[in-house]
Protein backbone atom coordinates (compact mmCIF):
# COMPACT_ATOMS: atom_id res chain seq x y z
CA UNK A 1 0.00 0.00 0.00
CA UNK A 2 1.39 3.43 -1.24
CA UNK A 3 2.05 6.17 1.76
CA UNK A 4 -0.88 8.25 2.40
CA UNK A 5 -0.33 12.18 2.60
CA UNK A 6 -3.06 13.61 5.23
CA UNK A 7 -2.19 17.62 6.39
CA UNK A 8 -3.76 19.04 9.20
CA UNK A 9 -3.38 22.43 11.44
CA UNK A 10 -2.32 20.92 14.72
CA UNK A 11 -0.62 17.75 14.70
CA UNK A 12 -0.87 15.99 18.02
CA UNK A 13 0.77 13.13 19.63
CA UNK A 14 -0.48 10.93 22.76
CA UNK A 15 -4.18 10.69 23.04
CA UNK A 16 -3.77 10.91 27.13
CA UNK A 17 -5.81 13.61 29.13
CA UNK A 18 -3.10 16.07 27.87
CA UNK A 19 -3.10 15.75 23.94
CA UNK A 20 -7.21 14.96 24.21
CA UNK A 21 -7.91 18.43 26.04
CA UNK A 22 -5.75 20.01 23.62
CA UNK A 23 -7.26 18.50 20.66
CA UNK A 24 -10.68 19.31 21.88
CA UNK A 25 -10.13 22.84 22.83
CA UNK A 26 -8.85 23.46 19.52
CA UNK A 27 -11.77 21.86 17.84
CA UNK A 28 -14.30 24.49 19.84
CA UNK A 29 -12.54 27.14 18.29
CA UNK A 30 -12.59 25.36 15.02
CA UNK A 31 -8.84 25.01 14.18
CA UNK A 32 -8.50 21.23 12.32
CA UNK A 33 -6.15 18.46 14.83
CA UNK A 34 -5.03 15.15 14.71
CA UNK A 35 -4.15 12.79 17.54
CA UNK A 36 -1.46 10.23 16.80
CA UNK A 37 -1.13 7.21 19.82
CA UNK A 38 0.62 4.02 20.07
CA UNK A 39 -1.54 2.88 22.77
CA UNK A 40 -5.39 1.54 22.44
CA UNK A 41 -8.20 3.19 23.54
CA UNK A 42 -8.49 0.09 26.04
CA UNK A 43 -5.27 0.05 27.34
CA UNK A 44 -5.30 3.33 28.79
CA UNK A 45 -8.41 3.28 29.71
CA UNK A 46 -7.25 0.47 31.62
CA UNK A 47 -3.95 1.99 33.67
CA UNK A 48 -4.19 2.86 36.38
CA UNK A 49 -3.33 6.61 37.17
CA UNK A 50 -3.67 9.04 39.84
CA UNK A 51 -6.42 10.96 40.96
CA UNK A 52 -6.98 14.66 42.45
CA UNK A 53 -8.07 17.59 40.72
CA UNK A 54 -7.45 21.01 41.35
CA UNK A 55 -10.47 23.20 40.83
CA UNK A 56 -8.57 24.63 38.02
CA UNK A 57 -8.45 21.28 36.07
CA UNK A 58 -12.49 20.59 37.21
CA UNK A 59 -13.54 24.11 35.24
CA UNK A 60 -11.73 23.26 32.40
CA UNK A 61 -13.40 20.24 32.24
CA UNK A 62 -16.76 21.05 32.76
CA UNK A 63 -16.49 24.65 31.26
CA UNK A 64 -14.78 23.55 27.60
CA UNK A 65 -18.27 20.93 28.29
CA UNK A 66 -16.11 17.87 28.10
CA UNK A 67 -18.21 16.46 31.08
CA UNK A 68 -19.59 17.57 34.41
CA UNK A 69 -19.27 13.86 35.43
CA UNK A 70 -16.53 15.09 37.69
CA UNK A 71 -19.18 16.81 39.54
CA UNK A 72 -21.88 13.89 40.16
CA UNK A 73 -19.08 11.08 39.91
CA UNK A 74 -16.20 13.19 41.78
CA UNK A 75 -15.85 13.62 45.22
CA UNK A 76 -15.26 16.87 46.56
CA UNK A 77 -12.98 17.20 49.21
CA UNK A 78 -12.26 20.39 51.47
CA UNK A 79 -9.06 19.15 53.05
CA UNK A 80 -6.45 16.47 53.84
CA UNK A 81 -5.17 14.90 56.61
CA UNK A 82 -1.25 14.94 57.70
CA UNK A 83 -0.57 12.29 60.28
CA UNK A 84 2.60 12.09 62.13
CA UNK A 85 3.72 10.96 65.25
CA UNK A 86 0.60 8.90 65.96
CA UNK A 87 -1.63 12.11 65.13
CA UNK A 88 -4.08 13.08 62.42
CA UNK A 89 -3.90 17.60 61.99
CA UNK A 90 -6.38 18.27 59.54
CA UNK A 91 -5.41 21.19 56.65
CA UNK A 92 -8.70 22.76 56.27
CA UNK A 93 -8.58 24.18 52.48
CA UNK A 94 -11.98 25.91 52.17
CA UNK A 95 -10.87 27.66 55.59
CA UNK A 96 -7.65 28.61 54.75
CA UNK A 97 -7.83 29.65 50.93
CA UNK A 98 -11.69 29.22 49.95
CA UNK A 99 -10.92 26.44 47.28
CA UNK A 100 -10.92 22.52 47.36
CA UNK A 101 -10.24 20.02 45.18
CA UNK A 102 -11.99 16.71 43.61
CA UNK A 103 -10.92 12.78 43.46
CA UNK A 104 -11.42 11.95 40.03
CA UNK A 105 -9.17 9.23 38.54
CA UNK A 106 -7.06 9.87 35.50
CA UNK A 107 -8.83 7.24 34.12
CA UNK A 108 -12.01 8.45 34.04
CA UNK A 109 -10.75 12.11 32.81
CA UNK A 110 -9.01 10.13 29.96
CA UNK A 111 -12.97 8.38 29.35
CA UNK A 112 -14.84 12.04 29.21
CA UNK A 113 -12.24 13.29 26.46
CA UNK A 114 -12.07 9.96 24.80
CA UNK A 115 -16.11 10.02 23.77
CA UNK A 116 -16.44 14.04 23.78
CA UNK A 117 -13.58 13.64 20.87
CA UNK A 118 -15.43 10.65 19.72
CA UNK A 119 -19.23 12.39 19.93
CA UNK A 120 -17.44 15.90 18.46
CA UNK A 121 -15.63 13.31 15.41
CA UNK A 122 -12.75 14.14 16.51
CA UNK A 123 -9.45 12.76 14.37
CA UNK A 124 -8.26 10.32 17.01
CA UNK A 125 -5.93 7.95 15.78
CA UNK A 126 -5.10 4.97 18.59
CA UNK A 127 -3.15 1.76 18.01
CA UNK A 128 -0.55 3.69 15.97
CA UNK A 129 2.91 2.23 15.31
CA UNK A 130 6.41 3.06 13.53
CA UNK A 131 6.10 6.96 14.58
CA UNK A 132 8.76 9.43 13.65
CA UNK A 133 8.25 12.99 13.87
CA UNK A 134 10.59 15.51 12.03
CA UNK A 135 11.09 18.91 10.37
CA UNK A 136 10.86 21.10 13.30
CA UNK A 137 12.13 24.11 11.67
CA UNK A 138 9.16 23.99 9.11
CA UNK A 139 6.05 21.99 8.71
CA UNK A 140 6.19 19.11 11.04
CA UNK A 141 5.84 16.17 9.41
CA UNK A 142 5.08 12.96 11.34
CA UNK A 143 5.16 8.90 9.76
CA UNK A 144 3.00 6.70 11.12
CA UNK A 145 1.27 3.42 10.20
CA UNK A 146 -2.29 3.18 11.09
CA UNK A 147 -4.38 0.58 12.88
CA UNK A 148 -4.85 -1.34 9.80
CA UNK A 149 -1.29 -1.29 8.31
CA UNK A 150 -1.56 1.62 6.09
CA UNK A 151 1.50 4.16 6.21
CA UNK A 152 0.39 7.59 6.72
CA UNK A 153 2.64 11.05 6.39
CA UNK A 154 0.77 13.91 8.24
CA UNK A 155 1.63 17.40 7.69
CA UNK A 156 1.12 20.14 10.21
CA UNK A 157 1.46 23.87 10.73
CA UNK A 158 2.52 22.87 14.64
CA UNK A 159 3.70 19.78 16.27
CA UNK A 160 2.62 19.30 19.99
CA UNK A 161 4.82 16.04 21.80
CA UNK A 162 2.27 15.01 24.41
CA UNK A 163 3.36 11.62 24.33
CA UNK A 164 4.26 10.86 28.27
CA UNK A 165 6.74 10.41 29.85
CA UNK A 166 8.61 8.33 27.15
CA UNK A 167 8.03 10.78 24.88
CA UNK A 168 9.51 10.35 21.38
CA UNK A 169 9.10 13.68 20.58
CA UNK A 170 11.19 14.89 23.56
CA UNK A 171 14.03 12.42 22.30
CA UNK A 172 14.73 14.06 19.42
CA UNK A 173 15.09 17.53 20.59
CA UNK A 174 19.24 18.05 19.78
CA UNK A 175 21.10 17.67 23.19
CA UNK A 176 22.67 21.19 22.35
CA UNK A 177 19.12 22.80 22.24
CA UNK A 178 17.56 21.60 25.40
CA UNK A 179 18.28 21.15 29.00
CA UNK A 180 17.32 17.94 31.28
CA UNK A 181 16.79 18.62 34.89
CA UNK A 182 16.94 15.47 36.81
CA UNK A 183 16.72 14.31 40.48
CA UNK A 184 16.31 10.61 41.75
CA UNK A 185 14.54 9.61 45.33
CA UNK A 186 16.02 6.61 47.12
CA UNK A 187 12.89 5.13 47.23
CA UNK A 188 9.66 4.53 45.13
CA UNK A 189 5.58 3.74 45.95
CA UNK A 190 3.91 0.73 46.33
CA UNK A 191 -0.01 1.09 44.81
CA UNK A 192 -2.49 -0.81 45.71
CA UNK A 193 -5.82 -1.65 44.89
CA UNK A 194 -8.18 -3.03 47.45
CA UNK A 195 -11.90 -4.04 47.95
CA UNK A 196 -13.01 -2.31 51.45
CA UNK A 197 -14.93 0.18 52.59
CA UNK A 198 -13.60 4.35 53.36
CA UNK A 199 -11.26 4.46 56.03
CA UNK A 200 -11.80 8.18 55.89
CA UNK A 201 -13.79 11.02 54.62
CA UNK A 202 -10.30 12.71 53.23
CA UNK A 203 -6.85 11.37 51.95
CA UNK A 204 -4.22 10.90 54.90
CA UNK A 205 -0.83 11.56 54.46
CA UNK A 206 1.14 9.33 56.82
CA UNK A 207 5.02 10.31 58.28
CA UNK A 208 6.01 7.28 60.36
CA UNK A 209 8.99 5.58 61.41
CA UNK A 210 8.60 3.28 58.98
CA UNK A 211 8.31 5.43 56.25
CA UNK A 212 5.60 7.23 54.27
CA UNK A 213 1.66 6.30 53.35
CA UNK A 214 -0.72 7.87 51.78
CA UNK A 215 -4.63 6.63 51.69
CA UNK A 216 -6.37 7.22 49.13
CA UNK A 217 -9.39 6.74 47.65
CA UNK A 218 -11.75 5.59 44.15
CA UNK A 219 -15.44 4.73 45.06
CA UNK A 220 -17.16 3.31 48.37
CA UNK A 221 -15.92 -0.03 47.86
CA UNK A 222 -12.53 0.40 46.14
CA UNK A 223 -9.46 2.22 47.87
CA UNK A 224 -6.60 2.92 46.59
CA UNK A 225 -3.24 3.10 48.77
CA UNK A 226 0.55 3.44 48.86
CA UNK A 227 3.22 3.03 51.22
CA UNK A 228 6.73 4.29 50.80
CA UNK A 229 9.14 0.90 49.22
CA UNK A 230 12.32 0.25 47.80
CA UNK A 231 12.50 1.35 43.87
CA UNK A 232 13.73 -2.60 43.67
CA UNK A 233 10.69 -4.10 45.80
CA UNK A 234 9.39 -7.26 43.89
CA UNK A 235 5.63 -6.95 43.99
CA UNK A 236 5.41 -10.55 44.03
CA UNK A 237 6.75 -11.04 47.36
CA UNK A 238 4.17 -9.51 48.97
CA UNK A 239 0.95 -10.93 49.94
CA UNK A 240 -2.33 -9.47 51.33
CA UNK A 241 -1.23 -10.25 54.92
CA UNK A 242 2.36 -8.89 55.02
CA UNK A 243 0.83 -5.99 53.02
CA UNK A 244 -1.74 -5.03 55.42
CA UNK A 245 0.92 -5.39 58.18
CA UNK A 246 3.15 -2.90 56.42
CA UNK A 247 -0.25 -0.22 56.43
CA UNK A 248 -0.77 -0.98 59.76
CA UNK A 249 2.37 -0.27 61.39
CA UNK A 250 2.80 2.96 59.48
CA UNK A 251 -0.82 4.50 59.78
CA UNK A 252 -3.17 3.15 63.01
CA UNK A 253 -2.44 3.72 66.10
CA UNK A 254 -4.37 6.02 68.99
CA UNK A 255 -8.02 4.69 67.89
CA UNK A 256 -7.37 4.88 64.02
CA UNK A 257 -7.98 1.68 62.35
CA UNK A 258 -7.85 1.12 58.59
CA UNK A 259 -10.52 -0.41 56.93
CA UNK A 260 -8.48 -3.54 54.99
CA UNK A 261 -9.88 -6.14 52.65
CA UNK A 262 -8.54 -8.23 49.45
CA UNK A 263 -5.90 -6.12 47.36
CA UNK A 264 -7.24 -6.27 43.93
CA UNK A 265 -4.26 -4.66 42.31
CA UNK A 266 -0.76 -3.89 43.31
CA UNK A 267 2.18 -2.33 41.53
CA UNK A 268 5.64 -0.35 42.31
CA UNK A 269 5.34 3.14 40.88
CA UNK A 270 8.76 5.11 40.14
CA UNK A 271 9.58 7.95 41.76
CA UNK A 272 11.38 11.48 40.39
CA UNK A 273 11.85 15.11 39.21
CA UNK A 274 12.28 15.60 35.86
CA UNK A 275 11.90 18.71 33.43
CA UNK A 276 13.00 19.09 29.77
CA UNK A 277 13.32 22.90 29.25
CA UNK A 278 12.55 24.92 26.68
CA UNK A 279 9.06 23.08 26.22
CA UNK A 280 9.49 23.94 22.73
CA UNK A 281 11.83 23.79 19.68
CA UNK A 282 10.49 25.36 16.50
CA UNK A 283 7.28 24.19 15.66
CA UNK A 284 7.11 21.07 17.86
CA UNK A 285 5.56 21.85 21.60
CA UNK A 286 5.85 19.50 24.30
CA UNK A 287 3.45 19.07 27.04
CA UNK A 288 2.48 17.05 29.91
CA UNK A 289 4.84 14.35 31.11
CA UNK A 290 6.48 14.70 28.17
CA UNK A 291 8.31 17.82 29.34
CA UNK A 292 8.17 17.36 32.56
CA UNK A 293 7.38 14.30 35.91
CA UNK A 294 7.05 15.27 39.21
CA UNK A 295 6.86 12.44 42.61
CA UNK A 296 2.99 11.88 43.08
CA UNK A 297 3.33 13.02 46.33
CA UNK A 298 2.00 16.60 45.55
CA UNK A 299 -0.75 14.73 42.93
CA UNK A 300 0.27 17.75 40.64
CA UNK A 301 1.39 15.23 37.09
CA UNK A 302 -2.27 15.43 35.34
CA UNK A 303 -3.19 19.19 36.74
CA UNK A 304 0.20 20.03 35.13
CA UNK A 305 -0.27 18.54 31.45
CA UNK A 306 -4.15 20.23 32.04
CA UNK A 307 -2.51 23.79 32.69
CA UNK A 308 0.28 22.97 29.89
CA UNK A 309 -2.43 22.88 27.44
CA UNK A 310 -4.63 25.61 28.26
CA UNK A 311 -1.61 27.34 27.95
CA UNK A 312 -0.61 25.86 24.70
CA UNK A 313 -3.92 26.56 23.59
CA UNK A 314 -4.33 30.39 24.15
CA UNK A 315 -1.21 30.53 22.10
CA UNK A 316 -2.52 28.33 18.99
CA UNK A 317 -5.71 30.10 19.15
CA UNK A 318 -4.50 33.33 19.21
CA UNK A 319 -1.82 32.60 16.27
CA UNK A 320 -4.63 31.23 13.70
CA UNK A 321 -6.97 34.20 14.77
CA UNK A 322 -4.61 36.96 14.26
CA UNK A 323 -1.08 35.36 12.67
CA UNK A 324 0.84 36.70 15.97
CA UNK A 325 3.09 34.08 17.79
CA UNK A 326 3.83 36.16 20.32
CA UNK A 327 1.80 34.15 22.58
CA UNK A 328 3.56 31.00 21.45
CA UNK A 329 6.40 32.61 22.11
CA UNK A 330 5.93 32.65 25.58
CA UNK A 331 4.27 29.10 26.08
CA UNK A 332 6.81 27.71 27.24
CA UNK A 333 8.23 30.76 30.04
CA UNK A 334 4.67 30.86 31.25
CA UNK A 335 4.09 27.04 31.36
CA UNK A 336 7.81 26.33 33.14
CA UNK A 337 6.78 28.65 35.64
CA UNK A 338 4.26 26.86 37.07
CA UNK A 339 5.94 23.27 36.87
CA UNK A 340 8.73 24.79 38.84
CA UNK A 341 6.51 25.84 41.54
CA UNK A 342 5.06 22.37 41.27
CA UNK A 343 8.29 20.34 41.18
CA UNK A 344 9.61 22.47 44.34
CA UNK A 345 5.83 21.61 46.23
CA UNK A 346 6.14 17.95 45.21
CA UNK A 347 9.41 17.68 46.11
CA UNK A 348 9.19 19.27 49.47
CA UNK A 349 5.84 17.41 50.31
CA UNK A 350 8.42 14.23 49.19
CA UNK A 351 10.96 15.07 51.57
CA UNK A 352 9.02 16.26 54.66
CA UNK A 353 6.61 13.33 54.82
CA UNK A 354 8.94 10.55 53.41
CA UNK A 355 11.90 8.40 55.59
CA UNK A 356 15.11 8.98 53.91
CA UNK A 357 17.24 5.67 54.06
CA UNK A 358 20.51 6.46 56.28
CA UNK A 359 19.05 9.44 57.88
CA UNK A 360 20.44 10.63 61.17
CA UNK A 361 18.73 11.20 64.13
CA UNK A 362 18.67 15.01 63.60
CA UNK A 363 17.50 14.51 60.10
CA UNK A 364 14.24 12.85 61.77
CA UNK A 365 14.14 15.31 63.97
CA UNK A 366 14.08 17.92 62.43
CA UNK A 367 11.62 16.30 59.90
CA UNK A 368 9.48 16.66 62.62
CA UNK A 369 10.19 20.27 63.63
CA UNK A 370 9.27 21.06 60.00
CA UNK A 371 5.51 19.11 59.87
CA UNK A 372 4.58 20.44 63.08
CA UNK A 373 5.76 24.29 62.14
CA UNK A 374 3.44 23.29 59.08
CA UNK A 375 0.90 22.02 61.05
CA UNK A 376 0.58 24.83 63.99
CA UNK A 377 0.91 27.90 62.17
CA UNK A 378 -1.68 29.35 59.85
CA UNK A 379 0.31 30.69 56.99
CA UNK A 380 2.04 27.02 57.09
CA UNK A 381 -0.95 25.38 56.36
CA UNK A 382 -2.27 27.91 54.04
CA UNK A 383 1.22 27.57 51.77
CA UNK A 384 0.35 23.71 51.59
CA UNK A 385 -3.51 24.87 50.97
CA UNK A 386 -2.59 27.09 48.20
CA UNK A 387 -0.06 24.83 46.40
CA UNK A 388 -2.24 21.49 47.03
CA UNK A 389 -5.80 23.16 45.17
CA UNK A 390 -3.48 24.65 42.39
CA UNK A 391 -2.32 28.36 42.05
CA UNK A 392 -4.41 31.06 40.32
CA UNK A 393 -3.85 30.67 36.65
CA UNK A 394 -2.17 33.75 34.80
C1 LIG B 1 -4.37 8.71 44.15
O1 LIG B 1 -5.53 8.70 44.56
O2 LIG B 1 -3.95 7.85 43.35
C2 LIG B 1 -3.42 9.76 44.61
C3 LIG B 1 -3.90 10.80 45.40
C4 LIG B 1 -3.01 11.77 45.86
C5 LIG B 1 -1.68 11.70 45.52
C6 LIG B 1 -1.20 10.67 44.73
C7 LIG B 1 -2.07 9.70 44.27
O3 LIG B 1 -0.81 12.64 46.01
Amino acid sequence: MARKTITTQVAIMGAGPAGLMLSHLLYKAGIESTVIEVRSREEIAATVRAGILEHGSVNLLVDSGVSDRVLRDGDEHQGIELRFNGESHHIDFSDLVGESVYLYAQTEVFKDLAERRELDGGDVRYSCSNTQASEFAGRPVVQFTDSEGQEFELQADFLVGADGSRSHCRFQVPEADRKWYFHEYPFAWFGILTEAPKSSKELIYANSEHGFALISQRSDDVQRMYFQCDPKENVGEWDDDRIWAEFRRRVNGNGFELKEGPVIDKMVLPFRSFVHAPMRHGNLFLAGDAAHTVPPTGAKGLNLALNDVKVLFEGLDNYFKSGSTSLLDSYSDRALERVWKAQHFSYWMTTMLHHVPGADEFGRARQLGELNSVISSRHGRAYLAEAYTGWPSK
